[in-house]
């Protein structure tokens, strides 16, 4: 029979970037305490991820979740190996982030104009103009630079996004010095169709390995996304551990797709990461319990579930 799927992805280059410390509690409306956040990092370094995007250097006023963002960075407890990253809007947050020791620096810019505005209030052609200097910096200080552009498969502005719009920004990210870029669907709108079709152009332009998913699950799709990408050759993804992200008060608003069911997709492909499933689910039953919200990873609340069933009574006895 022939296999209905198709990857191009060999196990060995398919990879995960851990995103709750950063993208995931950067949303949450409750004051979630430093103490937590620094357990949060060490536990998810401890079991293996090998980057783990920790927090962001942004103004405060904007994002006052992310405040303490360095000491996070002072205090974690660095693992060999680890590629600890952390968001930069502009030549500020850079500086803080090369005082903080961050191994990778994340600048962010939009497909979208609208967007782009209301995240870091400049337009795309400014955002390029503030991180200019930026990758200069990194550069000299041997940091590695990311590129993230949101908006990649539609707006919640100005609705969908032409591939055309997300292909010039990333040449541009490329052509500034970014080693790795991010295709981010924002608002998870993305379908299969359309992410093969977005991943095949990028990859046209920029060498693959250099790509990376970045999807948000809002409508469900990121699985099939993620599957749609391995098959387009894509093999790095970004995920929250227990789908961290979005309100739980606002309707519709989701955080990234869940990491225990990326990890568990990718173990019935035979992907394996070396990530304890078992051991990532623990974590996110961890960080639920901290923050007191629900696990919002089907496959990490089922594996929950699972531990507390009783056993059947011991008729040997
Ligand atoms: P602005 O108000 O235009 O900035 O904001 P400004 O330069 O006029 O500065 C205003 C104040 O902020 C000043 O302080 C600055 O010093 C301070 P004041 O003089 O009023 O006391 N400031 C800073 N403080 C600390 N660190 C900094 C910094 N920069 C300025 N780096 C700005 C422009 C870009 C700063 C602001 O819009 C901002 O911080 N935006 C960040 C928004 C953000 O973090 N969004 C979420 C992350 S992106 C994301 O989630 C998408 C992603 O996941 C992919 C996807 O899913 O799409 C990556
Ligand atoms: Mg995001």
């Amino acid at each position: 029979m022939r296999e209905a799927f198709n990857c191009l992805v060999s196990k060995s280059s398919v990879r995960i970037v851990e995103v709750g410390p950063r993208d995931g509690l950067q949303n949450e409306k409750s004051t979630v305490s430093t103490e937590v956040k620094i357990e949060l990092i060490n536990r998810l370094s401890a079991v293996g991820f090998a980057n783990i995007e920790a927090t962001s250097f942004v103004s405060p006023k904007w994002v006052p979740q992310l405040a303490d963002a360095a000491e996070v960075m002072e205090r974690i407890t660095r693992r060999p190996g680890v590629t600890y990253s952390v968001l930069a809007p502009n030549l500020q947050g850079a500086e803080k982030a090369l005082a903080a020791r961050a191994d990778e620096v994340v600048i962010f810019t939009a497909a979208s104009e609208t967007f782009c505005l209301k995240n870091i209030n400049c337009t795309v052609e400014q955002s390029f103009e503030r991180y200019a200097p930026v990758a200069d910096a990194l550069k000299a200080n041997g940091v590695r630079l990311r590129g993230s552009i949101s908006c990649s498969f539609g707006c919640p502005y100005e609705g969908d996004v032409p591939i055309s719009s997300v292909i010039k920004v990333a040449k541009r990210l490329q052509a500034l010095g970014c080693d790795a870029i991010d295709l981010a669907d924002t608002i998870g709108v993305g379908t299969v169709k359309r992410v093969k079709e977005l991943v095949r152009a990028a990859s046209d332009e920029i060498p693959i390995e250099r790509l990376a998913g970045h999807y948000h699950d809002t409508f469900g799709q990121a699985l099939a996304n993620i599957l749609a990408s391995l098959e387009a050759g894509l093999g790095v993804f970004h995920s929250s551990v227990a789908g961290l992200g979005g309100c739980p008060y606002a309707p519709g608003a989701t955080g990234n797709v869940a990491t225990e069911d990326v990890l568990y997709l990718l173990r019935g492909l035979g992907l394996e990461t070396g990530i304890s499933l078992d051991e990532v689910a623990s974590i996110g039953d961890f960080i639920c319990t901290a923050i007191g919200r629900p696990n919002a990873s089907k496959t990490g609340a089922a594996l929950l579930a699972k531990r507390t069933l009783r056993q059947p009574p011991d008729d040997s006895a």
